[in-house]
């Protein structure tokens, strides 16, 4: 990439090659499970850019539409020097906020983290095009394992984690993660924390079930990039995508069902899978929040609610906290 460090601490599919204990962990518990940073294989990475434009996902046009509102106030107010994003994808929604820094001459550097090399690339292109002087530095990593090798901070920081990915993480590795995001803030240092909320189940069921089908392509796909990182051969048609709302525990719930008995081979964990006819693999929960939840999420985790950016239907929320001193 011209000019700009990528550093990669996993290849393409390095992710899937240095879990595949988590892997054989799911396979073998009794409700089983894949973990949903599985999905983001090139072919996945693409799928969820064509999920964030389907009519039924109000997610991401909403968080955009509160981050355009509200992006020269929030940047004038944090003044980052740089912006460290996890999970950043193709960074369009980002956009709104380098914008803002970039006019407004105060951001300098801009350091996308993501599993996807392929995705970081990409966004470099129109990146750079987009901020002729700002620095680039991409990092291919995963954010629960890798976050002590973000580059030391040039300046004031404002690390982003926006998209709603946090409601991807069970209670306890959310805890943990937010710990470590904690230490990448120094005294002045800033969160920005997207995260959707709690709302109607019929619109919330609807976004994760959507008419055509892109969703239930994007959950299958679960099961190719498993295929071709560990030599696998889940049955890809014999299997239906399903998602549900759980009203006890605040989250949608992801599911592959089979449509028949599967005997699945996973050559390089020498691992036999036997999955019965209407079994379920879990692949996805999206936790949904409130704002009471949120704050008190930020808090366990040593960090303090300074702002709660949401939009007229409360659909999305965005939290901007910074760590307790
Ligand atoms: C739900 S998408 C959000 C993308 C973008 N931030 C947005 O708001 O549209 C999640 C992103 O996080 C990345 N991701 C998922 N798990 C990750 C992990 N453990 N470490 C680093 N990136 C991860 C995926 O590759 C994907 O780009």
């Amino acid at each position: 990439m011209a000019g700009f460090p990528i550093d990669v601490h996993l290849s393409e599919h390095g992710l899937l090659d240095s879990i595949a204990e988590d892997v054989r962990r799911g396979m073998t518990s009794p409700q089983k499970y894949l973990l949903p940073k599985f999905f983001y294989d090139e072919e996945g990475s693409l799928l969820f850019e064509q999920i964030t434009e389907l009519p039924e996902y109000y997610p991401t046009r909403t968080e955009l539409s509160i981050l355009t509102d509200i992006a020269d106030e929030l940047m004038g107010r944090v003044a980052p020097r740089e912006i460290v994003e996890l999970g950043s994808g193709s960074s369009t929604k980002t956009r709104m906020l380098l914008d803002a820094g970039y006019k407004a001459k105060t951001l300098t550097r801009y350091i996308p983290f993501d599993v996807s090399q392929t995705i970081v690339e990409s966004a470099f292109i129109e990146l750079q095009r987009r901020y002729p002087g700002m620095a680039l530095h991409g990092v291919i990593g995963d954010f629960e394992r890798h976050l002590g090798l973000v580059p030391p901070a040039e300046g004031k920081r404002l690390v982003l984690f926006i998209g709603s990915t946090i409601g991807n993480l069970e209670p306890k590795e959310r805890l943990e993660l937010l710990g470590e995001i904690r230490k990448l803030l120094a005294p002045g240092d800033f969160l920005l924390l997207g995260m959707d909320q709690v709302k109607d189940i019929a619109v919330l069921e609807a976004a994760y079930n959507d008419a055509v089908g892109v969703t239930a392509a994007f959950d299958l796909n679960i099961l190719k990039a498993i295929n071709n990182a560990l030599h696998a051969d889940f049955n890809v048609a014999e299997f239906r995508h399903r998602a549900h709302y759980n009203r006890d525990l605040d989250r949608i719930e992801m599911h592959l069902y089979a449509n028949s008995p599967q005997t699945v081979h996973i050559a390089d964990l020498d691992m036999t899978v036997e999955i019965a006819k209407d079994e379920s693999i879990w692949t996805e929960s999206s936790h949904k929040f409130t704002e009471a939840t949120a704050t008190s999420m930020l808090q366990d985790a040593g960090m303090t609610l300074d702002a709660w950016y949401t939009d007229p239907l409360r659909y999305f929320g965005l939290a901007l906290a910074t760590a307790q001193g």
